[in-house]
């Protein structure tokens, strides 16, 4: 079988990623994975111009996982300053979840974030929800923080909330 490959995204990539983040957040086609948001929020999870904004920042950019023709996955990751990364959209392709991929892309995004950011800790936001994805984060290394952050309400650009009370809870992974 072809070997996945794991490069920097391209705006000509931002078609492929806009259908693989949405079918693994969101919708029916999500729930084919083992977690999804689609218990928690409608209406979409990105756009093709958020997606451009962020390969045009030189703060951000999008890891994506390539077999042959077939795009499996996607990390993006940030650099929040103070030696502290981010990492989020997280997506691997429903129907491939569960072999591996998640975790390879986390590493490769651990490892880009250190080699180009100079980060020595990585955050992330991750509903409370969710139990079985934090279950996973604990087990990568994951600890929480004790913050938390509002969900943006009343910005389509980011979903349609399905319930009221939505915020994130902060993880951190120690990279040194
Ligand atoms: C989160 C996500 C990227 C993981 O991708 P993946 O390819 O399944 O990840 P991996 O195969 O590397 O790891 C999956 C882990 O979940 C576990 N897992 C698999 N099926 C599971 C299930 N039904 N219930 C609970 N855990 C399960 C695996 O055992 C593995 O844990 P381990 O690494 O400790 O062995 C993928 O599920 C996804 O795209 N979800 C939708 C988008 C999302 O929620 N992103 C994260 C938002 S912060």
């Amino acid at each position: 079988m072809t070997e996945i490959t794991i490069r920097d995204a391209t705006v000509a990539d931002i078609p492929d990623l806009h259908a693989l983040i949405q079918s693994a957040y969101r919708g029916e086609a999500s729930r084919a994975g083992w977690t999804t948001e689609a218990d928690l929020l409608d209406g979409q999870r990105t756009d093709p111009e958020d997606l451009a904004s962020v390969l045009a920042d030189p703060a951000q950019a999008l890891l994506v996982a390539w077999r042959g023709e077939t795009l499996l996955g996607c990390i993006l990751i940030a650099d929040r300053g103070g030696e502290t990364g981010y990492f989020g959209m997280l997506s691997v392709s429903p129907t491939l979840q569960g072999g591996g991929l998640g975790r390879r892309l986390i590493e490769a995004a651990h490892a880009a974030l250190a080699d180009r950011f100079g980060a020595r800790r990585v955050r992330i936001q991750v509903f409370p929800q969710r139990e079985t994805l934090i279950a996973w984060y604990l087990r990568l290394g994951y600890a929480p923080t004790g913050e938390t952050v509002p969900f943006p309400y009343g910005d389509p650009r980011f979903g349609l909330p399905l319930r009221d009370d939505l915020q994130f809870i902060v993880m951190e992974y120690g990279l040194v």
